[in-house]
């Protein structure tokens, strides 16, 4: 692995440490040339690679992009067995490169409901990258912000129930310690693609204070220069946090 590898992302005054693309827009790329909507889904895993090589130059050091949500089991089941065939190739195929990128892959969402073959490769994924430190990458796949908090609640309860956590003792605090993100930071930044300006149930809790991007350009069409414009326009937003200026 080359040395360069290790020497992790740049400290960038002003950047996004952690920003989170909703991408968007893949069928609608298809079908504007004609084609199946998974060609778009195949072009649009394609923009992938650039984005992350992008990160440690622009200081973002995490990336948590929307690959599948809870709710897009309700398109047709060739969509599906296609994007879910996708993933399995996308994983076998990236997962030298991203290795040697030095990026630690994590993936969120509910895993149990996808095939036993694609659960295997995501956790030989986590494991493989889990030494690595240039560029934190989360996958969202099979993820829905709601269904995230129901889990951590669930689980929240359990420990209530076995008398491991007092509910007094419950504070803004706690919730995050169960849900799938408890190791990241929440985003900075959020962007979507393709014009549509809603967060369609992505990071719900993690997201209060982050600022949103919503932009026109298809998924398939997003590229490094364009994601190097919204993380240099981020840093000219005023975050308050509910504060104000004396
Ligand atoms: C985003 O592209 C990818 C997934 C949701 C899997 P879409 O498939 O939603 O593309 P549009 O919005 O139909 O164009
Ligand atoms: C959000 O996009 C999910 C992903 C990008 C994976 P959708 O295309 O599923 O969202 P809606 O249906 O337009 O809200
Ligand atoms: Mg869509």
């Amino acid at each position: 692995m080359a040395e360069i590898v290790r020497l992790g992302t740049k400290a960038v005054a002003g950047a996004p440490r952690h920003v989170a693309i909703i991408m968007d827009g893949n069928g609608r790329w298809a079908t504007m040339r004609g084609r199946p909507r998974l060609f778009g889904h195949h072009a649009g895993a394609k923009r992938v690679r650039e984005i992350v090589e992008a990160c440690p130059d622009l200081g973002v050091k995490y990336l948590t992009i929307f690959a599948f949500s809870t709710e897009n089991w309700k398109r047709t089941q060739v969509e599906v067995a296609g994007l879910m065939s996708l993933f399995r190739r996308y994983i076998t195929r990236e997962a030298r490169a991203l290795f040697e990128e030095g990026v630690r892959v994590r993936f969120i969402g509910d895993r149990l409901r996808l095939d036993r073959k694609l659960q295997a490769l995501m956790d030989e994924l986590e494991t493989l990258t889990g030494v690595n430190d240039r560029v934190h990458l989360t996958i969202a796949l099979n993820y829905g912000g709601r269904d995230e908090v129901a889990r951590a609640t669930k689980r929240l309860a359990q420990d209530v129930a076995a008398g491991r956590l007092n509910p007094a003792d419950v504070d803004e605090e706690t919730l995050p310690r169960y849900l799938d993100t408890c190791v990241l930071p929440d985003p900075d930044l959020v962007i979507r693609t393709s014009g549509e300006a809603r967060i369609s149930n992505f990071l719900l809790w993690q997201s209060a204070y982050a600022e949103y991007e919503f932009i026109d350009t298809l998924w398939p069409d997003f590229t490094k220069e364009i994601f190097a414009t919204l993380v240099a326009r981020f840093g000219t937003r005023d975050r308050r946090y509910g504060g104000a200026k004396p």
